[in-house]
């Protein structure tokens, strides 16, 4: 079993960035432009903290559907900056995007130059990011802005544990903050109790990043495995700690989605004691200011975005018995008066919602914000489509060409969508309990 210093052991993440500034041509480059400091607020020196990240999922940005949602890389340095870079240490724990898509691989890339812009110390990859990183075509890691640790990048090798160790002073004494990542299911516990047991500086904080860990390898590891910490996957949207107060190991979980920081605080009571660890998530509230590199970094990734055509490439499968969408402008010479009450709503500005935000290329947020995305003869791009655009009558009625050709004779037909499909409470927090109100707002047919 290895473990690599600092100084020594620095893995690299080059590789992904070329490419981005090469795809993103033209635009400028994340190289130029420095993180502005945030906030100059610093905290009592006597202590170092460890941040935790991982599991973002692909979320990069929360919406902005609806108002108080957590998460965004672009605040994270807001958090970070509590604390000097002298006495802290950023991890991410990895997992970084849901799949393998084009979409998820453009995150990917975009997360990996998050994390340097950020400063993060170490970034632990999963099974799951070496897949990715290997779809990408990514050689392995060797010095970058930052340490890389975790699942081995060629599948088939048996390589040693991987682990990553960062000095801070606090209270003019040295901590180590040592972590290791272990694969539940190969690697044992005693080998990383040995290892655990020299000394790393003059107080270490043992921390062991568990890969493919269940309840069970939770407890066995936490028994055997002289850590003082154990970082086991994510399951919630949450941050969990599994551990009970005051016990060592201190087990826990980040949240997904990049909710929430983790902040590890090592801390000295007084001078000559023990240093006292505790554990504080850090909810990532819109409130928080946003870093400018960072949300410049997100007008990149929304530019790769446009540039792929996602829209042309999403997979569309056909309306029943040979419909077709005609959009909202056909049913108007029937139906005026409900065609002049709709577009006064809120439903037929959604597509220039997207546009003023800059996701109008963005499957994600498209599907939700036009008519029939996914489905043949649905919306393609404003371009292409412009009277599909909007959430339309079609959204709620079902695709018209039969009832058109008909001249209403027939019944517009399924699929159609309920109000629950697109106002879910991720999207839509005010709309559970509050569906007469949502009714009542979008009236646009006449009274029996
Ligand atoms: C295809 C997705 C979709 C469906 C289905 C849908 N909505 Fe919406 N709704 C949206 C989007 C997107 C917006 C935001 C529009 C904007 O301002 O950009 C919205 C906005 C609204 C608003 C305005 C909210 C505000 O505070 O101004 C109301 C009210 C509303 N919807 C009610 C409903 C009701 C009631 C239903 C079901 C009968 C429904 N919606 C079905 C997508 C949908
Ligand atoms: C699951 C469907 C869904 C998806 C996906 C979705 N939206 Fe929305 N969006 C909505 C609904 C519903 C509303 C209206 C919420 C309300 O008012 O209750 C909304 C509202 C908004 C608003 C606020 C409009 C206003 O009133 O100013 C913005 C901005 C927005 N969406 C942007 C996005 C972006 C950006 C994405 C992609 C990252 C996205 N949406 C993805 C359903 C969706
Ligand atoms: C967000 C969903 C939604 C959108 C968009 C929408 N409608 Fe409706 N529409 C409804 C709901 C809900 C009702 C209420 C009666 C019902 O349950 O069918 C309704 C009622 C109607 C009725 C009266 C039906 C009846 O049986 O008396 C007509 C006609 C109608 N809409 C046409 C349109 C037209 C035309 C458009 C576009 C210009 C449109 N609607 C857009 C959801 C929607
Ligand atoms: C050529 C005229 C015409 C056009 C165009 C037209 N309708 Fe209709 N529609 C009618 C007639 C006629 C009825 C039945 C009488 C009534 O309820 O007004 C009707 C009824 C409806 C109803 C209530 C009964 C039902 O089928 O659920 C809805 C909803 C509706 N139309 C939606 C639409 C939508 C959406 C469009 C555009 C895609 C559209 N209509 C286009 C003539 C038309």
């Amino acid at each position: 079993m290895s473990i690599h210093d600092a100084s020594i052991g620095r893995a690299s993440v080059t590789f992904v960035l070329i490419s981005l500034c090469v795809l993103v041509g033209g635009l400028s480059c994340p190289d130029d432009a420095p993180r502005s400091p945030v906030s100059s607020r610093t905290e009592d020196a006597g202590e170092v903290s460890v941040f935790f990240t991982g599991s973002e999922l692909g979320a990069l940005k929360p919406c902005g559907c609806s108002g108080g949602q957590l998460g965004g890389l672009s605040k994270r340095a807001a958090i970070f900056d509590r604390v000097p870079a002298a006495g802290r240490v950023a991890v991410d724990t990895g997992t970084l995007v849901a799949g393998t898509g084009e979409q998820d691989l453009i995150k990917f890339r975009i997360l990996f130059e998050a994390f340097r812009l950020l400063e993060y110390d170490v970034v632990h990859l999963t099974d799951e990011d070496v897949e990715t990183a290997r779809t990408l075509g990514l050689s392995a890691p060797q010095n970058g802005p930052f340490a890389v640790i975790g699942t081995p990048w060629e599948p088939d090798r048996n390589d040693p544990p991987t682990g990553f160790v960062k000095r801070r002073i606090a209270r003019d004494r040295e901590v180590a903050a040592r972590l290791l990542s272990v694969d539940a299911r190969k690697d044992r516990p005693e080998s990383a109790a040995e290892l655990f047991a020299h000394p790393a500086g003059e107080y270490e904080v043992n921390i062991l990043i568990l890969r493919n860990a269940d309840a069970e390898s939770r407890r066995i590891w936490a028994e055997s495995a002289r850590a003082d910490c154990l970082v086991v996957p994510s399951e919630s949207d949450e941050p969990r700690i599994y551990s009970e107060p005051g016990e060592r190991p201190l087990v826990f979980a980040v949240a997904r989605l990049g909710r929430y920081v983790s902040r590890l605080r090592v801390r000295f009571p007084g001078p000559g004691t023990e240093p006292v660890l505790f554990l504080e998530d850090i909810p990532v509230e819109e409130t928080l200011a946003d870093d400018g590199a960072l949300v410049n970094l997100y007008r990149q990734y929304q530019e790769l975005v446009r540039r792929s055509e996602l829209l042309e490439k999403y997979p569309r499968i056909p309306l029943p018995e040979g419909l077709q969408y005609v959009g909202s402008q056909a049913c108007q010479s029937c139906h005026s008066y409900e065609h002049a009450a709709w577009s006064e709503k809120a439903h037929a500005d959604a597509f220039a919602t997207l546009v003023r935000v800059g996701s109008d290329r963005d499957p994600e947020c498209v599907i939700c914000h036009v008519i029939g995305m996914d489905r043949e003869s649905g919306f393609i791009s404003e371009q292409k489509t412009p009277h599909l655009k909007d959430v339309g009558c079609e959204n709620c009625h079902g695709p018209g060409s039969e009832h058109v050709r008909n001249a209403g004779w027939t019944a517009t037909a399924e699929p159609k969508m309920s109000c629950l499909d697109c106002h879910t409470p991720e999207h839509s927090s005010g709309y559970a309990g509050n569906e007469a109100e949502y009714l009542e707002k979008i009236k646009h047919w006449r009274e029996p």
